[in-house]
């Protein structure tokens, strides 16, 4: 028996005339309803209609079959349902058309609501029913792959936009030092301190962008070694000193005992996230100013931090997997720069987004890259990141990962 002829047991001797007035909904709802094969459909994760109607007459279209993924979508009683009651969109009506006209048909459905979702939609001719023809039609959601497509063409236009801008600024300058400026010596020592700076600032992005996707390929594999936090921290600080001097900033931190805050984690990657944290709040701290370096262990999770300005918004960048009685050791980094407002504090792990008006200092612009880099690195260790900010108030970034387990001896 074919799936259709379970699904819909087609009564060839008794057929009714053409001109015979369509039974009650609720007949054929009941005759689309036995069947071996009903629960196979009707378990299917993706919604399946069976339309029936005539191609000639709009208005004939009816649903006679919608599987429970189907009823889940669509509100009210589907089965005998007019079609353009359940489903308006336009597209769809036409590639349900050439489905009765016996042709395959497809289309794209935006659906709004809370959650923007889109859906693909196919249709297949299924021959002839009893009151009119039957076309099959299922949808898809692709909302997911349509966000991931997009993300990657925002990803590449960002890439060789931000490539291309030092890139232009370089072909300038060799075409002035080829041009007007050939003997101006002191022209050309300033041109080539630029071309200098926008060469560097190219190799930090193609720096960052493979650091990037290293880390993306290894995420879902645990890392190996062993390493305490807080003397990693104590590493940063020393390698940061000279920034730091140059602002004349005052940094204050606070360890745990040594051992306290021992994690399981990639030591060359637990670097870059303290480096990043720190580079940031040094980077956008005003000179003179004071920044707060923390390291605690063991907390229990991002709920127990107290807040430390009832002024400034929190918010979690990415909550920390949290198995019953997990410990953590937490790196808190705070600055008293001029701290982020309320609506970008979202947005910060977003590859390449920067505050738009903020100053980082001194001849290093930022790729936008860092703090994307630290969330897939913390991620990829099973932690969690928050940060907490009002504008004008500084800024505080905090880490968690995952205590090692301790060896029972
Ligand atoms: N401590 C901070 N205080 C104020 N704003 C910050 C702070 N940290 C980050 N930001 C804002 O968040 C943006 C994104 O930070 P991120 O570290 O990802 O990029 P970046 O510092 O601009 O560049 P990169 O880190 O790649 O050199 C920054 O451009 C800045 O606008
Ligand atoms: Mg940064």
């Amino acid at each position: 028996m074919s799936i259709l002829k379970a699904l819909w047991p087609l009564r060839t001797a008794e057929a009714p005339a053409a001109e015979e007035p369509p039974p009650p909904a609720a007949v054929r709802a009941a005759d689309v309803s036995q069947g071996p094969f009903r629960a196979l459909v009707e378990s299917l994760p993706d919604p399946v209609l069976v339309i029936e109607g005539d191609p000639d007459e709009p208005a004939s279209r009816r649903i006679v079959f919608a599987n429970a993924a189907a009823r889940d979508l669509l509100p009210g009683r589907l089965e005998g349902m007019r079609l353009v009651t359940a489903l308006r969109n336009p597209e769809l009506l036409e590639a349900v058309d050439e489905a009765l006209l016996g042709a395959p048909g497809s289309a794209q459905m935006e659906a709004g609501g809370a959650q923007e979702r889109i859906w693909a939609v196919q249709t297949r001719p299924l021959g002839q029913g009893n009151f009119g023809r039957l076309a099959l039609l299922t949808l898809r959601d692709e909302t997911d792959v349509r966000r991931a497509e997009r993300m990657r063409v925002d990803f590449l236009a960002n890439a060789s936009h931000e490539l291309r801008t030092p890139l232009a600024s370089l072909s300038g300058f060799i075409e002035t030092l080829r041009g007007h400026a050939k003997d101006d010596e002191q022209a050309r020592e300033t041109f080539l301190g630029i071309m200098q700076a926008q060469a560097e600032r190219m190799r930090r992005l193609i720096d960052d962008l493979m650091s990037l996707s290293r880390i993306e390929l290894n995420e879902h594999i645990a890392p190996e070694g062993r390493l305490d936090l807080a003397l990693a921290v104590t590493d940063v600080l020393d390698a940061l000193v000279p920034l730091v001097r140059e602002k004349n900033l005052c940094v204050s931190t606070q360890m745990p005992a040594r051992g306290a805050a021992d994690i399981d984690g990639d030591r060359d990657q637990i670097l870059q996230v303290i480096q990043n944290l720190v580079e940031n709040a040094v980077k956008y701290s005003g000179n003179e100013g004071a920044l707060s370096i923390t390291v605690s262990a063991p907390v229990a999770d991002d709920s127990t931090t107290p807040a430390l300005d009832p002024a400034a918004t929190r918010i979690t960048l990415l909550a920390p997997d949290r198995p019953a009685g997990r410990r953590f050791a937490l790196l808190r980094v705070t600055d008293q720069g001029p701290g982020i407002p309320r609506d970008r504090l979202p947005r910060l792990t977003e590859r390449f987004y920067r505050v738009e008006g903020q100053k980082s200092g001194g001849t290093r612009p930022g790729t936008g890259l860092g703090l994307a880099i630290v969330k897939h690195i913390v991620n990829r260790h099973r932690g969690g990141m928050a940060v907490e900010s009002a504008e004008g108030r500084g800024a505080s970034f905090s880490v968690w990962l995952p205590l090692a387990e301790k060896e029972a001896t």
